[in-house]
């Protein structure tokens, strides 16, 4: 099977009040190439603490995480910032959109870091923008938009890197269920040209409804 990511024994605690919060208590699990995941589980969970280990944001406080056959581990802080800006685009809870930028330079933020020119930057984020229903909101700021449409700009700028993978954090939490379908078709139609993975961590059944691949976390672990 050609694996997206290989997790070994994963655990991750936070440190806080001089406490020790285990949060993730030994997850194993193997996600293929091209496919589309669901995280699912109550709040606290743990389910934004797995996606940051496997958007190489974190590490892991004990196991192997395994990325396209290469162990994170054994990387330097460099290889792995070339890793995220190449290879995963990051959709966040909170967007973190640049209020002074508009639209589309928002969405093309991270391509001439990947040596693209204005122009092909220009036009490579206006094509996710249009499959995202946003292409006449492309020349105002993330504050002239409404929740929902800043959530799409934050889930172009992931998509518009064509990644090998985008790790989304309720990327539909804002959405009415027209647009969260239009968006899921947007995911689709990515996957299809560029088999791209995708991995959401989710409240929304509709969404979970799309994934091949369900995972259910309780209790620090992965249960089903
Ligand atoms: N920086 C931190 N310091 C201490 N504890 C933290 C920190 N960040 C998260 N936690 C704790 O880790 C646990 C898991 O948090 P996480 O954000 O991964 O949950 P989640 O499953 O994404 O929840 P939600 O569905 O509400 O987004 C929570 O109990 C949280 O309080
Ligand atoms: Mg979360």
């Amino acid at each position: 099977m050609d694996l997206l990511y290989k997790l070994e024994s994963i655990q991750y605690s936070y440190v806080w009040n001089q406490q020790q919060i285990s949060v993730l208590k030994g997850i194993s699990l193997d996600i293929p190439r091209g496919s589309f995941t669901c995280l699912v589980g109550p709040s606290g969970v743990g389910k934004t603490t797995l996606l940051n280990l496997m958007g190489v944001i974190e590490n892991p406080t004990k196991g192997r995480l395994i990325f396209c056959d290469q162990s994170i581990a054994e990387l330097n802080e460099k290889e792995k910032e070339n890793i995220r800006l190449k290879n995963i685009g990051f959709v966040f809870q909170a967007f973190y959109l640049i209020p002074t930028l508009t639209v589309l330079e928002n969405a093309s933020y991270f391509l001439p870091s990947l040596g693209m020119d204005r122009k092909k930057a220009d036009q490579w984020a206006s094509e996710i923008l249009d499959l995202l229903g946003l292409a006449d909101q492309r020349h105002k700021k993330p504050l002239e938009l409404s929740g929902g449409q800043r959530q799409r700009v934050a889930i172009a700028r992931a998509m518009a890197k064509r990644p090998k993978v985008i790790l989304a954090d309720e990327p539909t939490a804002n959405l009415d269920s027209v647009t969260a379908d239009k968006t899921i078709a947007a995911f689709k139609e990515l996957q299809r040209v560029e088999n791209t993975s995708f991995i959401f961590a989710t409240h929304d059944s509709h969404l979970v409804g799309y994934a091949k691949n369900v995972l259910k976390m309780k209790d620090g672990l992965i249960y089903e």
